[in-house]
């Protein structure tokens, strides 16, 4: 048995449409995301796969249910003090990477660090190691718009991994890259774990990255149907 890094206990959620009615789109999920594994999760668009993310990240609140790193209860939490956690513990990648278009690649992955306290020079410092990691030692000062979409999803994968957080979160990372730049990204993804210890939990449609995954779960309509 591996270690346990996030447990998600009776998660639920739903959103209200016109007219008041309400649309259950998490239904009491309760999970365990294995520390220092690639956990993929699944499922049809609209299964609710980037709201539970959303919600085990801390970046969206359940109506009920817990969330827990380690021992401490995300949601127990204030507001001020969920972002400084999230800012520390957990990375970010999107399927659009939402990069800053004025701010330069070591710029980008700089930032966060700065919004932690770290030192301009230190941040532009690690910021490059980070970009070297991701093979665009070449690129250091190309704006989003002067680099391709592989590029531009390695340097989101850097920014991600500013403040060296544990976890990594990424919500179809893949979904707007040709295969071979897929691949580049899922190849960091396994060397990250192996390296470094970080723990994945990825929404993706992918079946490469699907079978490189140590765990999947299954959603279908707002509940877990499914996990191995
Ligand atoms: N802000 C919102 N307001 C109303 N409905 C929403 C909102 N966000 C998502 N939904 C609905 O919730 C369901 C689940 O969405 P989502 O979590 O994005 O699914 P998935 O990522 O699996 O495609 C969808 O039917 C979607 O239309
Ligand atoms: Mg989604």
């Amino acid at each position: 048995m591996s270690d346990i890094l996030i447990s998600a206990r009776q998660i639920s959620k739903s959103y209200k449409t016109e007219k008041d009615n309400v649309l259950p789109v998490v239904k009491n999920v309760s999970l365990d995301i294995p520390a220092n594994k690639i956990s993929v999760l699944v499922g049809a668009s609209g299964a609710g796969k980037s709201t539970l993310l959303h919600i085990l990240g801390g970046l969206d609140k359940p109506e009920a249910g817990t969330v827990y790193y380690t021992d401490k209860s995300l949601y127990g939490m204030k507001e001020s003090e969920i972002e400084k956690f999230r800012n520390r513990n957990m990375g970010f990648v999107f399927q659009f990477h939402h990069l800053l278009p004025e701010f330069t690649a070591v710029e980008n992955v700089a930032i966060p660090m700065m919004i932690a306290g770290t030192p301009l020079k230190q941040a532009k410092e690690n910021a490059t190691k980070l970009l070297e990691l991701v093979g665009l030692a070449g690129r250091l000062k190309h704006k989003p718009s002067e680099l391709s979409g592989g590029e531009q999803q390695r340097v989101a994968l850097a920014r991600a991994l500013a403040n060296d957080p544990p976890v990594i979160f990424a919500d179809e990372p893949t979904g707007n890259l040709d295969s071979h730049n897929g691949e580049l990204i899922h190849n960091l993804f396994v060397k990250l774990r192996d390296e470094l210890g970080k723990t994945f939990l990825i929404v993706t449609h992918n079946k490469d990255l699907m079978a490189l995954a140590d765990h999947v779960f299954s959603m279908k309509d707002g509940e877990l149907t499914g996990q191995a």
